[in-house]
């Protein structure tokens, strides 16, 4: 397969945070698992850029920057074969964020969960509607849209609250190629339905901001002492137990096999005791964990060599996205001014034909115009479902000319009868 036809995969986890078996299980090794894919080429990033929207320790952001990246490569991410990078180190994804930027309705943003979320709170408190909402905050999307549209992502593996932020960067690749030509691909969000939303200590979904997390390299005796912090119901071993509900069969269920995990389930059955099924829980985890935690300590005492590492990623993540950046400097007319006559003459033979152009309008759905020789709009559509049917529209359009028009007029804005008979004129001329 040659570069063109190949699914690029593209993921960033933000660097605010130890990396915890939550990180793991949800993030790190479904994303190493999908690296081996022979038939994608990966894409794997630190995104430090976004972590300053979140944290204002700088120790804490360079500290998480090198956990974070020493977890992926312990956990078996081989720099060779992805292009993995910190965010920070590409100069080009701040430049096509403000691209971006002038691409992306306002109102857009306003409707974006995490935003709406702080917004939300405010009211509730009382507060003034943006209290303490930085512009940061407001541009996480169109940041991320930059990460995912510099490398023309094909998919993206998020967990479900991103959904909507991939669905944001597709609007901003689609209205910007309506406006400046097809430069970016439309990138899709993939969320693994069978990837376990780990529950933690506390049987809430395992998260930095429930303090309730184990983290994923933390030395064993630490992990057997936090495992043997998870909450359980009181009954005493003998005692059957429920799965259902129960967070420490749902964490080792998400490191163990079909068999392991029903020998558990019959354990609980059989009245196993708290203690004993927190051992298992250790050992289990420890199986996966402990070969990994040796190199990662060798990472994390090593900064200069993961700083090379995330260098020599960069590198090559920027020969993708140096000349990309041009072509879209260029495409938007930041362009020498000595190319001003070339361009010109380009866009007139471009235009010496009458032609269909397809477009996404704000409200998501799809609309195509037929624009004279001139580039005079002759024709507008009303919204379909889908590109499809918006191009068999066209196509019938095309085959039938005239009784086309009338055919087809609940597909279509009003026509007066003068630009009727120019329609039908350059038809015949396509
Ligand atoms: N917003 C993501 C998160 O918090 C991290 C992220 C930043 C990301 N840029 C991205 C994920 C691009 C996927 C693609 O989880």
């Amino acid at each position: 397969m040659n570069s063109k036809t190949r699914t690029r995969v593209l993921t960033g986890i933000t660097t605010t945070g130890t990396p915890h078996l939550g990180n793991y299980v949800g993030a790190i090794r479904p994303t190493v698992q999908a690296s081996r894919d022979l038939g994608t080429d990966g894409f794997y990033f630190l995104a430090d850029y976004h972590a300053l929207i979140k944290c204002d320790e700088p120790s804490r952001i360079q500290r998480s920057t090198l956990e974070i990246a020493a977890s992926w490569i312990a956990s078996g991410l081989d720099p060779e074969k992805v292009t993995f990078y910190r965010q920070s180190d590409i100069p080009e994804i701040p430049e096509l964020t403000w691209l971006l930027t002038c691409v992306t309705g306002k109102g857009v943003l306003n409707r974006a969960h995490a935003y709406k979320a702080s917004v939300d709170k405010n009211h509730d408190a009382g507060k003034d509607t943006d209290a303490d909402v930085t512009a940061g905050l407001f541009m996480y999307p169109v940041l991320m849209g930059a990460d995912i549209l510099m490398f023309k992502a094909h998919k993206v593996p998020v967990g479900r609250d991103q959904i909507q932020h991939i669905e944001m960067a597709r609007d901003m690749a689609s209205s910007f190629n309506h406006l400046y030509g097809e430069h970016f691909v439309l990138p899709e969000a993939v969320v693994e339905e069978s990837v376990a939303l780990l529950p933690g200590l506390d049987g809430r979904k395992m998260s930095k901001s429930y303090d309730n997390t184990i983290p994923l390299f933390a030395p064993a005796a630490q992990m057997r002492k936090q495992i043997a912090g998870i909450v359980t119901d009181s009954k005493a071993p003998g005692e059957p137990k429920a799965t259902e509900g129960s967070a420490l069969f749902q964490i080792y269920q998400a490191f163990a096999s079909t068999d392991e995990t029903a020998a558990m389930a019959r354990a609980y059955a059989d009245g196993i005791g708290w203690g004993d099924a927190k051992q298992m829980l250790f050992e289990r985890i420890d199986q996966e964990i402990a070969p990994m935690r040796e190199q990662y300590q060798a990472l994390i005492n090593n900064p200069a060599q993961m700083d090379q590492l995330l260098l020599a990623g960069a590198d090559k993540a920027r020969q993708l996205a140096t000349p990309f950046m041009r072509e879209l400097r260029q495409a938007v007319g930041l362009r020498p001014l000595s190319s001003m006559a070339m361009a010109a003459s380009k866009t007139d033979t471009k235009a010496a034909q009458p032609s269909f152009k397809q477009y996404r309008e704000k409200d998501g759905r799809f609309y195509f115009k037929f624009v004279d020789a001139k580039g005079q709009v002759l024709l507008k559509s009303l919204g379909f479902d889908s590109p499809k049917e918006a191009g068999q529209t066209i196509a019938e359009l095309q085959a039938l000319g005239a009784q086309g028009l009338s055919d087809l007029s609940h597909t279509l804005e009003p026509i007066s009868s003068e630009i009727r008979a120019q329609i039908v004129e350059n038809l015949r001329i396509l």
